[in-house]
């Protein structure tokens, strides 16, 4: 099977970032590289770009697809939250854009053996970095009920997720819960059937929910904020592509924060806090995939870009 990704707000994200010829940049979900490619086609032989995935398949993609930029291209397979320590690996202090395009990939996604998808029969995985030892099957069959709910209700935003929790524990307690498939038919039945022929598929929130707490989603990209802000250089940008709005709530609340950071009471004539604004939101509304995108790319339909500039460039 031939796997397939296409890229989301590829033109948006790259024009986003300003690109300067001999400017460093930094993707840090570099997947099949779509949006890679067209950094480095924008970029002279003194520019470089800095491509991080924690995936090994996504590393090998990307290193064929880039191929033509090689001498401006270095590959790096990281977790995006360690891009302090790759850059300085690289002897690299400081880069004038960074962007993250999240979540899985098509190619991630549509291959059944990665586990990630409720419409194919493979072994519980859903692991990005298979370096890592913890798979989703361990989360299914060993988190107490409560952990379950929690983790299905705050990542999965499902309604059901009590009753979804306690059937997972009921099914469980019989025998392991070994595939995806499995796990569906244990989610098809703790929800009613009324509701089941109206929405979506009824497994979609709990297998995000289990992606994002096995991955750590969330708190990668939590942890990751501040430290990216630290890297740009005065005037570079920080563009990132969310898919939910559990992600898009933390870019842009944190975005805000940083823009504006005074914590002093609005009464107060000057502020004391001492807090310094580190830049300003590009972005005052998300950009959205437009209408032929989302017809073309199903995969767009809920894509959310914001980005930040670092105060200093010339404005
Ligand atoms: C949506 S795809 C990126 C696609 C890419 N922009 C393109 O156009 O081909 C997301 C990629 O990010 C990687 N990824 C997700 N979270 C990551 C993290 N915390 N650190 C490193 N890579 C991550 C995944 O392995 C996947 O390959
Ligand atoms: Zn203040």
């Amino acid at each position: 099977m031939e796997f397939k990704h296409v890229s989301v707000l590829l033109d948006e994200t790259v024009s986003s970032l300003n690109i300067r010829p001999d400017g460093i940049y930094v993707d840090g979900t570099l997947g099949g590289g779509g949006h890679a490619y067209e950094v480095c086609s924008r970029l002279g032989e003194n520019g470089r770009l800095i491509g991080i995935d924690q995936d090994e398949f996504a590393i090998g993609r990307a290193t064929e697809r880039l191929k033509p930029f090689e001498d401006r291209v270095t590959i790096v397979r990281d977790n995006y939250v360690n891009i302090r320590s790759v850059l300085q690996g690289l002897g690299i202090s400081g880069v004038d854009g960074i962007y993250l395009d999240l979540g899985v990939s098509s190619f991630q996604f549509d291959d059944a053996e990665r586990g990630f998808s409720y419409r194919t029969d493979a072994p519980l995985d859903m692991r990005m970095d298979k370096r890592e030892t913890q798979t989703a099957r361990d989360i299914v069959n060993e988190y107490s009920e409560k952990e379950l709910f929690r983790m299905i209700r705050d990542y999965g935003e499902d309604p059901f997720a009590q009753n979804i929790a306690k059937h997972i524990v009921r099914a469980r307690s019989e025998k392991p819960i070994e595939t995806t498939f499995e796990l569906v038919e244990i989610i098809k039945g703790a929800i009613p059937a009324k509701i089941r022929a109206k929405k979506g598929h009824p497994a979609k929130q709990t297998f995000q929910a289990i992606r994002i707490e096995l991955n750590h989603e969330l708190d990668v990209l939590r942890d990751s904020l501040d430290t990216m802000i630290d890297l740009l250089n005065p005037g570079g940008r920080l563009s990132i592509i969310t898919f939910h709005s559990l992600e898009d709530r933390i870019v842009k609340n944190h975005f805000r924060t940083v823009e504006n950071p005074c914590i002093c009471p609005p009464e107060f004539p000057v502020c004391v806090c001492g807090r310094k604004s580190k830049g300003h939101v590009v972005t005052r509304k998300p950009i959205l995939p437009t209408e032929e995108e989302m017809e073309t790319n199903p995969r767009s339909k809920s894509a959310k870009l914001r980005v930040f500039e670092k105060t200093g460039g010339d404005e």
